[in-house]
């Protein structure tokens, strides 16, 4: 950790955003038990919810609101009294409340959804604003389809919110439309232009309808926001919202890119994705970054055999450092013999040469026929290829049944003398060695890591 990287607050809006995403919806238990992982996450502020909305969305902003003490509480409300009314009685009796406004600004919404002028838009943002303000000291104002919005036109209502009190102006690409560099101009050019811009924070949200929320959420935060608007698993309207773990990640990863810290603690971002998953039933597409369950899975022969050698052939972050317990071998047609024969270890076998090739001839046989060979394949394989007691050579001590190729890489071991004091496996086959490479990993982390 370096104090001089400036601190980036992280805005988790998997409640209120993500919740609006097909499938995603949560029950009060359901989001005060989330809220309460993304206090133990670390984020800066929950986006409770929206309580206009509904009963149920406005009982949940003020049940979280009164449990979760340490983050900001969020509460949406649209730029009008009745809205900013129902967000402040929920949110009144937080440790630290925001009142967050958001408005239409771009041509097409004032005139098709909206149907007022700008002149009327501009009045309403600052009436609002000035409402909320009387309420509440925190108060983050969304110009909404700011990316398609005519960029004088919106310096000149984001100007009026700070005059009226903003605390915070968030800049929401609500249509997923901007790419970075223009989303990066556009931040830019608000921090030239826009009067008073020094005493408040910009934010960035950003959707994915063109796969680069996390990309132009970045490019906000190079070019001056200090607040990152992100969801869990990147849930969120259509194609979602900027991911968070994938934005926090992205900064720890590469600080020489993105010199930035967060308050996140990494390793609770797997919990949070899993009980997310688990609450709305909307399982984490595999190979989605960090939080997959791919994300830290080899099949490849090649690749297998580099992470065994050094994780960090083919890996950019340990998976302990997002909460996943160990990296994942997955053992297909195109793995090769160097993983085999380390999983053939920790079922209890170590097989020399000649006697691993035979393993391996029927291996590929059996892997070609069903995707993704299980242990309980591989035992029965081989059973039938050898007998424990002439052609393989039990170990003698346990290792944990999945590969932990980071922390603590299952090195083959020189073949102990036999027999040894032996353990046996549920499925009466000897125990193998647990191998000791556990210091030389850490430091290689810590390079890696940089802190
Ligand atoms: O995408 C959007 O514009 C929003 C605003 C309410 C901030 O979610
Ligand atoms: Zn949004």
């Amino acid at each position: 950790m370096s104090a001089d990287r400036p601190r980036i607050t992280v805005f988790d809006t998997t409640l209120r955003d993500g919740e609006q995403s097909p499938g995603c919806s949560m029950n009060q238990q359901e989001k005060l038990r989330l809220a309460h992982q993304l206090d133990r996450l670390g984020v800066d502020v929950i986006e409770a919810g929206f309580p206009i909305a509904s009963d149920g969305d406005f009982e949940s902003v003020k049940a979280i609101a009164a449990v979760v003490r340490r983050p900001i509480i969020a509460g949406l409300a649209r730029a009008c009294r009745p809205d900013i009314e129902r967000a402040w009685e929920a949110l009144q009796y937080a440790a630290h409340p925001r009142i967050h406004v958001f408005l239409a600004t771009s041509d097409i919404h004032l005139q098709y959804k909206l149907r007022i002028t700008r002149d009327q838009c501009l009045a309403q943002a600052r009436e609002a604003v000035r409402f909320a303000k009387s309420l509440c000291d925190n108060i983050e104002f969304s110009p909404e389809d700011a990316t398609r919005t005519d960029p004088d036109f919106l310096c000149r209502v984001l100007e009026a919110v700070v005059e009226a009190g903003a605390t915070t102006l968030n800049i929401p690409d609500t249509v997923g439309y901007t790419v970075p560099s223009e989303f990066g101009a556009l931040i830019a050019k608000i921090r030239r232009q826009v009067k008073g811009i020094e005493t408040v924070t910009i934010s960035a949200h950003c959707h994915n309808d063109l796969g680069m929320a996390v990309a132009n959420a970045l490019a906000a935060v190079a070019a001056g926001a200090r607040q990152v608007e992100c969801t869990i698993n990147g849930i969120g309207e259509r194609a979602g919202n900027a991911s968070l773990e994938e934005i926090v990640m992205a900064m720890r990863v590469r600080p020489d890119q993105f010199p930035y810290e967060t308050g996140v603690a990494s390793e609770q971002i797997f919990a949070a994705s899993q009980m997310l998953s688990e609450i709305t039933g909307v399982p984490v597409q595999p190979n989605k970054a960090i939080t997959g369950r791919n994300a830290f899975a080899h099949e490849a022969g090649i690749h297998q055999d580099g992470v065994l050698k050094n994780p960090l052939t083919y890996e950019i972050m340990t998976p302990r450092s997002v909460g996943v317990p160990d990296s994942k071998l997955v053992l297909g047609k195109h793995s090769g013999r160097h993983a085999l024969g380390i999983r053939c270890e920790q079922l209890g076998y170590q097989f020399d040469r000649r006697a691993l090739d035979d393993v391996y001839r029927r291996f590929v046989r059996l892997a070609d026929k069903i995707k993704h060979v299980e242990d309980h394949h591989l035992l029965e394989l081989i059973r039938d290829t050898h007998k424990p007691a002439t052609s393989a050579t039990p170990l003698i001590e346990p290792v944990p049944p999945v590969i932990a190729a980071t922390t603590n890489p299952p090195v083959p071991e020189p073949a102990k003398p036999f027999p040894a004091t032996t353990q046996t496996n549920p499925f009466g086959a000897p125990l193998p060695v647990h191998s000791d490479t556990h210091q030389e990993q850490t430091q290689q982390e810590d390079y890696l890591w940089g802190v």
